[in-house]
């Protein structure tokens, strides 16, 4: 599912943050300083705009006619104009990365579209073997969603002139807080209603997705096999699928296995080597609170 408006900018920002060695201080010009911060937002528009452009993409191979609580854009502009704004957008997002002229970042980011390709080829050739399969869906995951955090995250790193070991942190911050959110948004698609939600609630069983919580339902209740086989397309199949969960733990184990991926996503923060500026522990504190925010939310 496509992240929170902004949430890649928050997580970017306060991760260059986190990560800056000396910061500069009010009223002196320190220009490596500053020019490490400009490449850095960089990286985070850049992260924006694949992110959004995945997300136009995504919205016509899903026929999808609402995001962010408003008409999606191949809803009110068509499918074609749709398409030929994601593709700008990563057009645009492709001259600024090459801007910044730094090859291990090009590579990190390029291989994040190829991920963001993937996981969608992934979901939509799945047969029953594979819809069934945990390890298919996490692994979808990863690419899907949890790639583009980790690698921007480990971008931050390296344009901040940290070690291998640091951006291995960062990039499993990213990654563990993408991996959560995900779990979280995949329960909320049961738990959510369509308002609070800004999009169609039920929307991935509807396209005969399956997710972590029909996932672990499966394992109590194996008359879910037939229903993922025929993708939920008979009558009755989506509200049978709902009830068939409901008598499972289903949703609280999604919610566990995103409560761990928060907290492996903390961990990694807490062994960021240590720093005395207080202003660069704020910043580490405020990555681990979104840490929460990511597996509490309700939208
Ligand atoms: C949202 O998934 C979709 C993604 C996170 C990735 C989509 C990737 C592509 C369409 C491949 C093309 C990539 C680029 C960079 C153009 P969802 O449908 O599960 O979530 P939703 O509920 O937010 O729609
Ligand atoms: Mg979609
Ligand atoms: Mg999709």
């Amino acid at each position: 599912m496509g992240l929170c408006y902004r949430l890649f900018l928050q997580v970017l920002l306060l991760m260059a943050s986190s990560l800056t060695a000396v910061l500069p201080e009010v009223g002196v010009t320190n220009l490596s300083s500053q020019e490490q911060r400009f490449r850095q937002q960089r990286i985070a528009e850049i992260t924006e705009m694949i992110h959004v452009a995945s997300l136009l993409h995504d919205d016509v191979l899903d026929s999808a006619d609402t995001r962010r609580g408003i008409g999606s854009l191949n809803f009110v502009m068509g499918n074609k104009l749709a398409v030929l704004a994601g593709d700008f957008l990563l057009s645009r997002a492709s001259v600024a990365l090459a801007s910044l002229k730094n090859t291990e970042v090009v590579e990190l980011l390029s291989k994040v579209l190829e991920h963001l390709v993937t996981g969608e080829i992934m979901q939509l050739t799945s047969n029953k073997e594979k819809a069934c399969n945990m390890d298919y869906y996490l692994e979808k995951t990863f690419y899907k969603t949890a790639s583009l955090m980790a690698n921007s995250c480990k971008a931050i790193a390296l344009l901040a002139g940290q070690s291998a070991a640091v951006a291995t942190l960062a990039y499993d911050y990213g990654r563990n807080l993408g991996m959560a959110f995900q779990l979280v948004d995949d329960m909320l698609d049961f738990t959510g209603t369509t308002a609070s939600l800004g999009k169609g609630a039920l929307s991935d069983i509807r396209q005969g997705i399956v997710t972590a919580p029909l996932l672990f339902a499966l394992e109590q209740q194996p008359q879910l096999h037939d229903l993922i086989g025929r993708k939920f397309k008979n009558a009755g199949d989506v509200d049978l699928a709902v009830e068939l969960l409901q008598k499972t733990d289903g949703i609280e184990k999604t919610q566990k296995l995103a409560s761990y991926h928060a907290l492996q996503a903390a961990g990694a923060v807490n062994a960021f080597p240590f720093s005395p500026s207080e202003r660069v522990n704020q910043c580490r504190k405020a990555l681990i609170e979104l840490t929460h925010q990511v597996i509490t939310r309700t939208k």
